[in-house]
């Protein structure tokens, strides 16, 4: 093997596996297509910043009008759909019902496309799939009638209304929207990577989007934002979680929505998502919640000298808006799905196959045994 082949970092730490115009992660920055994430967090929508991902400016306003209007005209689900979201047994989780949703829809998709893969459109209806499959699962745990979705609603809070049956008060919309936006997009991250390895077979868009799902779920990645609230949820008082996390850390215990492979100064989008935990839990009545937070994320720091990462915030979050933790992996990639497209679509344009080598460390090379002779 040449030289270069040789050199093997585990977990692919610090290599440079591709090239993307899409985001750039460094410990100093965060843009999606050259804008500062924090810019984007403070004045776009989410269906604004999910425009810039796929076409790489934002939208004017007929761009971005027309581009809600096809997100909104692809919210429906087959009935098919439906009756397999019924038939899932009641303890699967979101993530699992979401892998199996977005793989019918694809089913779906190909039919209305006669099999001409159009990329965009695929991806404008994975968009609009996702918040309804979440909604529509939620209404049949919950024994309450399916919604349509309403024309004109912005993506955060159609969202609620399927769901919940409910308008979304301006705070819910603001926040959601905004976590929506921190959440779209994140460079070449472990379910990124997924769909890009599965676009660069030149399998379809839907493929690729159900490996991100599959890549997402786990706890070491999308699913810290479940873990993290379970794991504030614990504790009653700032001393009482201080005391836990130090017993777990020496125990070499990994705490949920801590640490990043990327950033060592810290998470961009935890920085920005953080005040929000302080108000919602004064707003909410819960202000222990908070100190909790607090003791947690000052006992890591003080111990490891480890950043919180979006996950941490996020969960209380969205416990704050009311949201069962089921759903909260979901809601990421309700986000996330904007910047897998993109991914997918960059991959198409400059493909070459993702076939990466290993180190061979098995026995050496022996004869055969006769089964006999075993
Ligand atoms: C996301 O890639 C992305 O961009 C992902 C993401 C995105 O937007 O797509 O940002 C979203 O997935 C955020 C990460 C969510 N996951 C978690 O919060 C799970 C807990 N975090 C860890 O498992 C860990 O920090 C990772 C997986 C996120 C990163 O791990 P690395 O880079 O492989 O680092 P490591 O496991 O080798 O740890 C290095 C050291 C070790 O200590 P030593 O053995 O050297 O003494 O740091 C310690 C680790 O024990 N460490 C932690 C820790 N994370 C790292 N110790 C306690 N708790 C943690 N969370």
């Amino acid at each position: 093997m040449s030289a270069e082949v040789e050199a093997y970092h585990p977990g692919l730490e610090g290599v440079i596996a591709g090239e993307t115009a899409i985001c750039c992660v460094e410990q100093d920055r965060l843009l999606y297509r050259g804008y500062d994430v924090g810019d984007l967090a403070r004045h776009a929508s989410f269906e604004e910043c999910a425009f810039l991902l796929l076409h790489g400016e934002l939208p004017t306003a007929p761009e971005l009008a027309l581009f809600k209007k096809q997100i909104d005209g692809e919210r429906e689900l087959p009935g098919a759909v439906v009756e397999v979201l019924r038939a899932i047994p009641r303890q699967a989780p979101m993530m699992d019902v979401l892998r199996t949703g977005v793989s019918l829809c694809g089913n779906f998709s190909s039919a209305k496309s006669q099999g001409a893969s159009n990329l965009l459109t695929r991806a404008v209806r994975v968009l609009a799939a996702v918040p309804s499959l979440i909604a529509v699962r939620l209404r049949i745990l919950a024994g309450k009638p399916l919604l349509e979705p309403r024309p004109g609603l912005s993506h955060a809070a159609q969202f609620i209304y399927m769901a919940f049956g409910r308008e979304a008060t301006a705070l819910e919309e603001k926040i959601l929207n905004l976590t929506l936006v921190l959440y779209a997009e994140h460079e070449y991250n472990a379910s990124t990577f997924a769909a890009r390895v599965c676009t660069s077979t030149l399998s379809g868009l839907h493929s690729s989007v159900v490996a991100a799902i599959g890549t997402l779920k786990g706890p070491l990645h999308g699913g810290a934002n479940e873990a993290a609230l379970h794991l504030i949820d614990q504790f009653r008082s700032g001393p009482d979680a201080r005391a836990w996390v130090e017993e777990a850390l020496e125990k070499k215990v990994k705490i949920m929505g801590f640490g990043h492979r990327v950033y060592r100064n810290g998470d961009h989008r935890a920085f920005i998502l953080e005040p929000y935990v302080d108000e919602l839990a004064k707003a909410r009545g819960e202000p222990w919640r908070a100190e909790v937070y607090h003791a947690i994320k000052q006992t890591v720091w003080d111990k490891k000298k480890i950043h919180p990462n979006v996950d941490y915030p996020c969960g209380l979050v969205y416990y704050f808006l009311g949201f069962p933790p089921d759903i909260f992996t979901a809601l990421f990639v309700m986000a996330r799905v904007s910047g897998w497209c993109a991914h997918i679509i960059e991959q198409h344009e400059n493909n070459r196959l993702i076939r990466p080598r290993s180190r061979y460390t098995g026995p050496a090379p022996r004869a055969y045994v006769a089964l006999a002779a075993r």
